[in-house]
């Protein structure tokens, strides 16, 4: 399947093929109609806006996730990350995907400095800064700079995969297959985002509260031109996404089991921890 989103480069939803004759999993049509929605809805800013925003955020990120999100993003963090090293033994091979500053990295040695850490984003800013923190701590974090939707990785490397903060961003269906192929038969992939809250009671007024706070801290920081422009669009793609439950259903349409998921306020911040079912 194929949208044309205003007009611009095609974006490929991709449908079942190879990764079914792969898996023997097939998408259902009403994710795909779904993700071909997002795609055209968004399909422009993923490309061209959301490279030029994270070129001139990378020196406020952490300051100005935690004034938009009241400190929440990171203490749920922090949560997503004791989740995570539940099922991780000492030495484990670990990918974060749109590593951005390498915060989940950095978060992860911290706790642990055995583990390997690959980090893979399209943004060279974001990345600079993030093996600028690591090297400031003495870690090492192999970084490269590559799109999410092609990781520039043979099958079942991984013992782990990390995404955190960045689906919303991202064309869902066919960046989970990367990351399944990556993993290796019984890895896990570590999944934490702002989705579409579950309750209308807490989604509408959330959406009001982000665009006054994304345009808040847009303002305080001196922003681009290009992020003022994504004001409206932060708040526009969480209604497009997708409910902590439906996350779920995808998880497992992708071919991932034994799924623990744990929303704060219905979905305005939830993890999915899921497996890639053993050999
Ligand atoms: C909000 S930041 C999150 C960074 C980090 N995961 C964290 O938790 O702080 C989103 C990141 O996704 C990256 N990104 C967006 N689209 C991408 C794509 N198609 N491929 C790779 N990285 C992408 C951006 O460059 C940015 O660094």
């Amino acid at each position: 399947m194929e949208a044309r989103p205003g007009g611009g480069a095609p974006v490929r939803i991709f449908g079942c093929g190879k990764f079914k004759r792969r898996t023997g999993l097939s998408i259902s049509e009403s994710f795909l109609r779904r993700e071909n929605l997002r795609a055209r809805l968004f399909g422009d800013t993923w490309r061209t806006l959301i490279p030029e925003v994270f070129r001139d955020v990378p020196t406020y990120y952490d300051k100005g996730n935690a004034i938009a999100s009241l400190g929440n993003c990171s203490r749920c963090s922090n949560k997503f990350i004791a989740a995570i090293r539940r099922r991780l033994p000492p030495g484990s091979k670990v990918l974060d995907v749109c590593s951005g500053t390498h915060d989940i990295p950095l978060r992860l040695l911290a706790k642990d400095p055995t583990l390997e850490i690959d980090a893979v984003d399209r943004s060279p800013h974001m990345t600079a800064e993030g093996q600028r923190r690591a090297g400031e701590r003495g870690l090492t974090i192999r970084a490269q700079v590559c799109d999410a939707h092609a990781l520039p990785f043979p099958d079942e490397t991984f013992d782990a995969v990390t995404l955190q903060f960045a689906s919303r961003h991202l064309e869902i269906i066919r960046a989970f297959k990367e990351i399944h192929r990556v993993l290796k038969p019984g890895g896990v992939f570590c999944h934490h985002d702002m989705l579409r809250p579950t309750s209308r009671i807490i989604e509408e007024p959330y959406l009001i509260y982000l665009r006054g706070s994304v345009w808040f801290t847009a303002k305080l920081f001196g922003s681009s031109p290009e992020s003022t422009k994504c004001i409206g669009y932060f708040a526009d793609a969480i209604r497009h996404f997708y409910k902590p439950r439906e996350l779920t259903a995808l998880l497992k349409e992708v071919g991932f089991v034994e799924i623990e998921n744990r929303s704060f306020l219905t979905g305005v911040l939830s993890y999915h921890i899921s497996r890639k079912p053993p050999r």
